[in-house]
C-alpha cells in the first residue's frame, strides 16, 4: 500500500468529514489551545465522546485556563469529575495542571517533555504533541489500532500485535498535519471502520485495505483466545 497515498486520502476525507467537537478546531485553522487538547484527551481515556462533551464544557467554563484549574481546591475538581469515573485520572489531572502552572502555565511542546508531566502516558503525550503543537507523533488508541490492523491485515493477535501495529502506524503517519491525521484515524475508527459492521463502501482507505481485499475486515484485529 502506498504510504503517502494513505495519508493523502485520509486527510482529504477528514477535510470533508471531520466531526465537529468542542475541543477541536476545524482542518486548516490554527491548532486549539494545548490546555483544551490535554483536558479533552485525559477525559476521553476510557470515556466516550458523547459522555465527555458536557464535562468538557463544564470544566472550561469553570476553569478556563490551566492556571485556573491548578488553583482549584482538590474537592471541587473531584466533585466536578464525579460521573466520569476512573478517579485517579482526576488526581493526575490536578497534579499535571499544577506542574504546568509551576512552569509558567505553558505546556511543553515536545512529546518527550510532555511524557514527563504527571499522569501523561505515551498516548496522551503523543496526542497533545500532534494535535496542539503539530509535531509528528504516532498516536494509537483502540480505534486507530483497529484501522491499522485491518489496513495491513495483521494476523498477529492482540495484545502481542501492538508493536507491529505501532510500526505500521508510524509508516503511514505523514510529516505534515500529523494532528489532523491522528484525529482522522480516530474518526474513521469511530464512524466507518467500526468493530462489528465496517462501512467499507464509505471508507476513503478501502482501496488500500488488505482486510477488505480479503473480504474479511471484521476478522481484524485478531484477538488472543481467552
Ligand atoms: N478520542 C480520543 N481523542 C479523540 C479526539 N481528539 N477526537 C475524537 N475522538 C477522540
Amino acid at each position: 500500500t502506498g504510504c503517502d497515498a494513505v495519508g493523502h486520502d485520509l486527510l482529504a476525507w477528514y477535510d470533508a468529514h471531520a466531526r465537529v467537537l468542542p475541543w477541536r478546531s476545524p482542518p486548516h485553522t490554527p491548532a486549539p489551545e494545548p490546555y483544551r487538547v490535554w483536558l479533552s484527551e485525559v477525559m476521553l481515556q476510557q470515556t466516550t465522546v458523547a459522555a465527555v462533551k458536557d464535562y468538557f464544557a463544564k470544566f472550561i467554563a469553570r476553569w478556563p485556563t490551566v492556571d485556573a484549574l491548578a488553583a482549584a481546591a482538590d474537592e471541587e475538581v473531584m466533585a466536578a469529575w464525579a460521573g466520569l469515573g476512573y478517579y485517579a485520572r482526576a488526581r493526575n489531572l490536578l497534579a499535571c495542571a499544577r506542574a504546568v502552572a509551576a512552569r509558567g502555565g505553558r505546556f511543553p511542546d515536545t512529546e518527550e517533555e510532555l511524557r514527563a508531566l504527571p499522569g501523561l502516558g505515551a498516548y496522551t503525550a503523543a496526542a497533545v504533541a500532534a494535535i496542539a503543537f503539530g509535531r509528528r507523533a504516532v498516536v494509537v488508541d483502540a480505534n486507530v489500532e483497529r484501522v491499522v490492523a485491518r489496513l495491513f491485515a495483521i494476523e498477529e493477535a492482540l495484545p502481542g500485535a501492538r508493536g507491529t501495529i505501532r510500526e505500521k502506524a508510524d509508516g503511514i503517519t505523514p510529516e505534515a498535519r500529523s494532528g489532523d491525521f491522528a484525529q482522522a484515524m480516530m474518526d474513521l475508527g469511530a464512524t466507518v471502520c467500526t468493530s462489528r459492521a465496517p462501512r467499507c463502501l464509505l471508507c476513503p482507505l478501502s482501496a488500500h485495505c488488505a482486510a477488505r481485499a480479503m473480504g474479511a475486515p471484521e476478522r481484524f484485529p485478531v484477538k488472543a483466545p481467552k
